[in-house]
């Protein structure tokens, strides 16, 4: 498969390396100081905290080429609008891998409808450096797939060719029939945590802080809420069903685990917090505008 995965951050520098590995044609975009550092050292990867750093040869590029079979989208929701405009000139099925809570008619507007595919990545890292530490697989990790669907939630030939590619390569990906409400379900339970996550300066931190996880809490319930479709997956509905208390004790639980700990939500960054505030307004838009 000839695939361009555009942007090169914690995501699409691991989804490339993989890829790379399994022997694809992949092309990784960057741009910037993270573009030298990509041709100095290719993609450099450590597992959590380990001190052993691995190099892998990843070709990267500053800009497009003409046509791939698959460009996979893995930037900032803020920084989607940009990547729109220099892909509208690419041939190729674009699979967004991002969070993005405004649905596919936005994205299919300037690229074209036909091209757009939506999903979402399932692994969790951040930058140190130009080291990528990816957080390091569990049972439980392992056994989430990563989802990828139409928007139209048809199970194409291109889907089933899309989910076949990624297994073989030892991602363990799925067809996912709601993508858009998945991604919506998503953001009504990351932006709260995200946010509450910053504001407490760390996951640990935040589950120290009862009350705050409440206020988390409550605003999810509130995101979940005003959603015009149940949520997918179905068992985010817990969160408005079960009672405050045990729902307060399992988010601070989750938030002292290493899942948590080692995940982007511990991220400080300006960009983590321009892409919280852009899905803010994402799910405040009604589903006519989007
Ligand atoms: N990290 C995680 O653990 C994790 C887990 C699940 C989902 N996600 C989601 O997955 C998405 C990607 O996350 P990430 O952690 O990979 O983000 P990231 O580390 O910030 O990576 C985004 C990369 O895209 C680059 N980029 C943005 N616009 C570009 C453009 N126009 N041209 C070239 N490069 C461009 C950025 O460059 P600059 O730095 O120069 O802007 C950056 O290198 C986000 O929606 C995030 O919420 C992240």
């Amino acid at each position: 498969m000839k695939l361009l995965v555009y942007g090169a951050g914690v995501c699409g520098s691991l989804f490339a390396a993989r890829m790379y590995e399994a022997g694809h044609d992949v092309s990784l975009l960057a741009r910037g100081g993270r573009l030298t550092a990509l041709r100095r050292h290719g993609v450099q990867l450590a597992e959590g905290d380990n001190a052993a750093v691995r190099r892998v040869p990843v070709p990267v590029i500053e800009h497009p080429g003409c046509e791939y079979d698959l460009i996979t989208v893995f930037v900032r929701t803020h920084q989607v609008d940009a990547v729109l405009e220099s892909l509208a000139g690419v041939q190729g099925d674009v699979l967004f891998l991002l969070n993005w809570a405004a649905g596919p008619e936005s994205l299919g507007t300037v690229i074209g409808h036909e091209r757009v595919l939506l999903g979402f990545p399932i692994t969790g890292g951040a930058m140190d450096g130009d080291v990528i530490r990816y957080r390091k697989s569990s049972f439980l990790t392992r056994r989430v797939a990563m989802p990828i669907g139409e928007p139209d939630g048809r199970t194409s030939p291109r889907l089933e060719r899309i989910v076949r590619t990624f297994r073989t390569a030892g991602i363990n990906a799925k067809a996912e029939p709601q993508m858009a409400t998945w991604l919506r379900t998503h953001a009504a339970f990351e932006v709260p945590l995200g946010q509450a996550v910053q504001a407490a300066g760390g996951p640990e931190a935040l589950a120290e802080e009862p009350d705050a996880v409440r206020g988390m809490l409550h605003l999810m319930r509130q995101n979940l809420a005003a959603m015009e479709t149940p949520p997918v997956p179905r068992a985010f509905a817990a969160l408005r069903a079960l009672p405050q208390g045990l729902l307060v004790a399992g988010l601070r639980r989750f938030l002292k685990s290493p899942t948590a700990v080692h995940s982007g939500l511990n991220d400080p960054s300006p960009a983590m917090a321009a892409e919280l505030e852009h899905l803010t307004e994402q799910l405040r838009a009604p589903a006519r505008a989007r």
